[in-house]
């Protein structure tokens, strides 16, 4: 039974594996190599021991909580074991019966698991599309949330958050905001893409796993949301905190955040890539993500496999994590990629497509 679900995959080209090799990064969301720093200012206690309601909580999660609400310009924090458990926590407790939540039809996973955990009703709204996203916010009674990523995952384009503020002004809306992939890269320090374009939030999701280099997520907003999560989020409640050692470190990154030039370096490095690599089938993004079109999971599970024979990290994207045709290879940028390793990788890309 597993294994007809298995063949079929296969002979899609669509198999998952797992895949761990040393070649040139241009694929992990390490945007800013954090994950390799040594603070290591912290005794090492393996585990926290509980949930955070019982005996996993200690002051280091409300010192975390404190300077990552402060950070992020928002009320409160509440940290969860990841960004996937955060959208599970917010999207399935926060929404209620009656509810309606309209999100982008890009959204992450994470999201739509929440959603479908929960009882508010849902559909989405065309990528970064407003006249469809007016269009279903005008035919929608009741409390109303609206999802979107400030960068989106496998695209690596922004949200229109300006306009989409307005939006929910305009219909009374609550705007989420996951900033995932825009912690620590966009705003002046890396508040995110909500901080600089100046727009207000309901809440918002920053993981720590990808340019913070560790792991774990907070939800930002007002303290009601969090005590309303502490209560009602079964993904906070329902499990074991994560270890003091993994707050410290999250300590330590937003430290790292407001002295570092990294993220200065990578800017210049997405801006000297796009300067290299022209083509239309790059989707448009000022991001670390720059996503290249290619279509069909055997012709672009080629075009990576190629690539990694030149000696770069770089994985193909295919469908069904993708629309199918979408399918692409995605490079992640970094700040410690080299411009002589990115020109190469453009030399080659150049070649291959
Ligand atoms: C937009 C978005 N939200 C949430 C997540 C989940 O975050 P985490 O990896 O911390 O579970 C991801 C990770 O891929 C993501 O891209």
């Amino acid at each position: 039974m597993l294994n007809n679900k298995l063949n079929e995959r296969k002979k899609a080209a669509a198999l998952r594996v797992l895949q761990a090799n040393k070649l040139i990064d241009f694929c992990s969301n390490d945007y800013l190599r954090f994950s390799k720093k040594e603070w290591r200012n912290y005794e090492l206690e393996n585990g926290s021991g509980g949930s955070r309601l019982i005996s996993g909580h200690s002051p280091i999660f409300d010192k975390a909580e404190k300077k990552i609400a402060h950070f992020h310009h928002a009320e409160d924090a509440l940290i969860f074991n990841a960004g996937y458990n955060a959208n599970l926590g917010l999207f399935s407790a926060v929404p209620s019966k009656g509810d309606t939540v309209i999100y982008d039809e890009y959204c992450h996973a994470s999201i739509r698991d929440g959603l479908r955990l929960g009882v508010a009703r849902n559909f989405s709204f065309q990528h970064n599309n407003m006249l469809d996203l007016k269009e279903k916010l005008s035919r929608t009674n009741g409390a109303i949330f609206v999802a979107v990523e400030s960068i989106y995952s496998m695209d690596g384009d922004s949200a229109p958050l300006k306009e989409i503020a307005i939006l929910c002004k305009e219909y009374n809306a609550y705007l989420i905001v996951d900033e995932a992939h825009a912690t620590g890269i966009f705003g002046e320090n890396g508040e995110g893409l909500s901080i600089q374009e100046d727009i207000e939030t309901f809440a918002r999701i920053h993981t720590f796993g990808k340019a913070l280099g560790c792991h774990g997520a907070a939800i930002t907003g007002s303290k009601v949301l969090k005590d309303f999560l502490i209560n009602f989020s079964r993904p906070f409640i329902y499990t074991t905190a994560l270890p003091k050692h993994s707050i410290e470190n999250i300590i330590s990154a937003y430290l790292t955040l407001e002295n570092t030039v990294e993220n200065k370096v990578l800017h210049n490095n997405i801006a000297f890539f796009k300067s290299l690599f022209k083509s239309t089938t790059l989707i448009p993004s000022d991001s670390p993500i720059q996503s290249i079109i290619i279509g069909g999971n055997e012709k672009t599970r080629k075009i990576a496999e190629q690539l990694q024979a030149s000696g770069f990290d770089i994985r193909p994207i295919l469908h069904p994590t993708i629309p199918e045709g979408s399918e692409r290879i995605r490079i992640c940028l970094h700040s410690f990629n080299t411009q002589e390793e990115i020109t190469v990788l453009c030399k080659k890309l150049n070649q291959l497509l």
